[in-house]
């Protein structure tokens, strides 16, 4: 059984009297561990797919399946309670608050999760050692240098201990040199296949890195 399975997702968004045909018609099979990249240019619907699979939207029509379980019909509750348990997600931007420290940054996801998991201080810090950063446990993300704030990201999208990590262009605005050690640090931590790889990146060579390739145009996708 594949992990997620959509089938004939569209989304259409509608501003008064404008249809925008987002995503159009998909079905994808992604199985447990893989490492997928998906390509395309700005528009063609790459940041509305993994919305949808990541539970933060919903389709207009077809189905998403977690496991053989179709997430599309939860409702708000459980959505979310998916969304915490099953996915990590990283934005284009490191979007750390500025007031916290890095290790408070990490435990974020803890405070919104509803199903009672622990905040676990003492994990904040071992994914911290774990992507590099762990001297910087105390400092602030203005202290931070780009890559040591994606690092932070990093870690906080691992904390709920997520199946599949969503990665929208997480290396957008970074140094090529940076970038490349990030998408190491992704290899590495897919390299047991315990956690699924999806992430979205203008960066070719990156995608090329990837075991799966995808590209996106118009709302369709398809594999390179
Ligand atoms: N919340 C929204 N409301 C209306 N239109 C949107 C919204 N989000 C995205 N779109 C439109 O949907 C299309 C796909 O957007 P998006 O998924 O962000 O593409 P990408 O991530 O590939 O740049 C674009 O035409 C975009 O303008
Ligand atoms: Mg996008």
């Amino acid at each position: 059984m594949a992990q997620i399975e959509i089938n004939g997702i569209s989304k259409i968004y509608t501003i008064g009297d404008l249809r925008i045909n987002a995503v159009d018609n998909v079905s994808l099979k992604i199985g447990k561990g893989e490492f997928l990249s998906i390509v395309g240019h700005s528009g063609s619907g790459k940041t509305t797919l993994i919305s949808i699979i990541g539970g933060i939207m919903r389709p207009t029509s077809g189905t998403v399946l977690y496991e053989g379980s179709d997430i599309s019909c939860l409702d708000d509750e459980r959505l979310s309670e998916y969304r915490n348990r099953k996915i990590g997600f990283m934005f284009q931007f490191a979007s750390l608050l500025p007031i916290l420290n890095a290790k408070e940054n990490v435990l974020l996801p803890c405070i919104f999760n509803a199903n009672g998991r622990l905040y676990n201080d003492k994990k904040a810090e071992e994914y911290l050692d774990m992507v590099g950063i762990g001297d910087k446990i105390n400092a602030y993300p203005s202290q931070l240098s780009g890559g040591q704030q994606r690092r932070v990201a990093i870690a906080r999208a691992l904390m709920n201990n997520p199946e599949v990590i969503l990665a929208d262009e997480p290396t957008g605005d970074l140094d090529e040199e940076t970038e490349a050690e990030i998408m190491e640090l992704f290899k590495r931590l897919n390299r047991g296949k315990k956690v699924t790889f999806i992430f979205i990146t203008h960066n070719l060579e990156l995608a090329g890195q990837a075991q799966r390739q995808l590209r996106m145009s118009h709302g369709a996708i398809k594999e390179i």
